[in-house]
């Protein structure tokens, strides 16, 4: 089925790309991952609610991923630590629960290291001990008014992250009395034969240094002047990338409320370590995302110089609303990251990771030519649900977007407006959104790159739809939740020559 339409002010190609929406909606009653809105590229958990990702740790070939978990509702309760692992980063296989919560409370958010040389004595040199560093939350010390109720623990794995146990000297950084004291980030510091953690205290970062990962010193604080201050700071990191062979380390910090289009978001300096002070450069605001929908986001530990980040799609705007049934919430793509220098700033890029191509079922190139003349046959995407990559370039001189819609009316619009130089989401259309007030927006994103070419890359999933534009230096992440799933595929280029544009339907992880 193949649809054409002349818009007033230039072209807009249509397609359809799924076929079989009955099929779908029969699937989607019985197999699990198949139900309505189930990312299919995505991770979410089988079951139940979950919001930030933890322990991110690489061991003897598979990726963990542990996430902030309550296993018995879904929505925010008591929490645990789910595990799901993965040898691509795609493909990914959901655990027994790794921490459970205990007399020193929840299990919130926090890392995990790989012990090599044993500096902890919880495992040994030939076995390493993966250690988990997170912060332990006491509702019943919250409940009382003391502000001491969150404190940051230990858990050790001896057989790669199946079992764990919780060390008998937690916590082992006792709260010196501020309220939001938590989400300790773990890296080794080499040059200081020390561990560094970087942990976020309530308007700052404060890191701290230990040989053994059970005794820690105050090194120094950070921020309380700088960055996006609308709300509390969680979820830091603290990774090292280089640059034209320069060193340089970059902290991401989330911030919720007070992101660039409501509620939740990650920002991030550039800047340099020296083992216990960070040394922003420059005193801009960069945020790693603009969309609402990229939150509580951390890399990778023990991958080398490659850094790979993953983030919570989400919003604690609506995160307990949204209108999944089985599960709530999914994380992002795994994004790598890089460093790139425009007009004497340093910014940080994220795009999907290489793996991502595992999944590629084709690539469909468009010719560049047939765009601008009007005469196209896109007979494509059939595949169900609606994933696929999109990426074209074009020399950003004037509007232009890329429409999903479905027989309903429904319509997710993404694109670029020339005039004020920025990226943008409509969901305002885009299906439910009764669930939150704040959830029906425009989601805009300026254009962090001076290139003269934008370039635009889309991953569509069955809720979500993640644009990375300008080699992923201005990025916006948006969950959405049609009634019905889009059928139709639309481009509006107001006549300009689009080059490159391909498409690709993706293979879905859980089949
Ligand atoms: C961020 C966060 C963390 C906390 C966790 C609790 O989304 O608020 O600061 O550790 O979620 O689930």
């Amino acid at each position: 089925m193949i649809m054409k339409f002349m818009a007033k002010n230039g072209l807009l190609l249509s397609c359809c790309i799924l076929a079989g929406f009955a099929s779908f909606a029969q699937k989607a009653q019985i197999t699990p991952y198949h139900e309505p809105y189930r990312p299919q590229v995505h991770f979410s958990p089988k079951e139940h609610w979950t919001n930030d990702p933890n322990g991110l740790v690489y061991y003897k070939g598979t990726y963990h991923l542990f996430f902030q978990y309550y296993p018995k509702a879904t929505v925010w309760g008591p929490m645990h630590w789910g595990h799901a692992v993965s040898k691509d980063l795609i493909h990914w296989e959901q655990l027994p629960i790794a921490l459970y919560p205990d007399k020193l409370g929840y299990i919130f958010s926090g890392s995990a290291v790989i012990d090599k040389d044993n500096t902890s004595g919880l495992g040994t040199k030939d076995k390493p001990a993966i250690v988990a560093i997170f912060t332990h939350h006491d509702p019943k010390g919250e409940k009382a008014g003391s502000a001491k109720f969150q404190n940051q623990s230990l858990a050790y794995s001896l057989d790669e992250g199946l079992t764990w146990i919780k060390y008998k000297g937690n916590p082992v950084l006792k709260n010196p009395g501020i309220r939001d004291f938590r989400d300790p980030k773990v890296c080794w510091y080499a040059p200081g034969n020390k561990w560094i953690m970087t942990l976020a205290t309530k308007d700052r970062i404060t890191f701290y240094s230990s040989p053994d990962l059970k005794k820690w010193k105050k090194e120094s604080e950070f921020g309380q002047m700088l960055g996006a201050h609308g709300g509390v700071w969680e979820c830091p990191d603290l990774i090292s990338l280089k640059l034209n062979g320069k060193e340089y380390w970059v902290l991401l910090v989330s911030i919720n409320p007070g992101g660039p289009n409501k509620g939740s978001a990650t920002q991030y300096f550039v800047g340099h370590f020296d083992g216990g002070k960070f040394t922003p450069i420059g005193s801009q605001t960069k945020w790693i995302d603009f969309g609402p929908d990229n939150y509580a986001g951390v890399t990778f530990g023990n991958t080398g110089a490659r850094k790979v980040f993953l983030g919570w799609m989400s919003n604690w705007l609506y995160a307990n609303q949204v209108p999944t049934l089985k599960w709530r919430n999914a994380m992002t793509i795994p994004r790598q990251l890089s460093l790139k220098l425009m007009a004497g700033d340093i910014w940080l890029a994220s795009n999907p990771v290489e793996e991502l191509k595992k999944i590629v079922t084709k690539t469909i190139k468009v010719d560049a030519g047939l765009l601008a003349k009007d005469n196209n046959i896109f007979s494509v995407i059939k595949q169900t649900p609606a994933q696929y990559r999109l990426k074209f370039n074009t020399r950003a001189v004037k509007d232009y977007s890329v429409i999903l819609s479905n027989g309903s009316g429904e319509k997710l619009v993404i694109g670029y407006e020339a005039k004020n130089s920025r990226y943008y989401i409509d969901r305002t259309k885009a299906g439910q959104s009764g669930f939150s007030q704040n959830f029906a927006a425009v989601l805009y994103a300026p254009r962090v790159s001076l290139s003269p070419t934008s370039n635009f890359e889309l991953l569509v999933d069955a809720s979500s739809v993640e644009l990375f534009a300008d080699g992923g230096l201005s990025n916006l992440t948006s969950i959405y939740f049609p009634k019905k799933p889009y059928t139709r595929l639309s481009i509006v280029n107001n006549g300009m020559e689009i080059e490159h544009l391909q498409i690709q339907p993706l293979r879905s992880i859980w089949q």
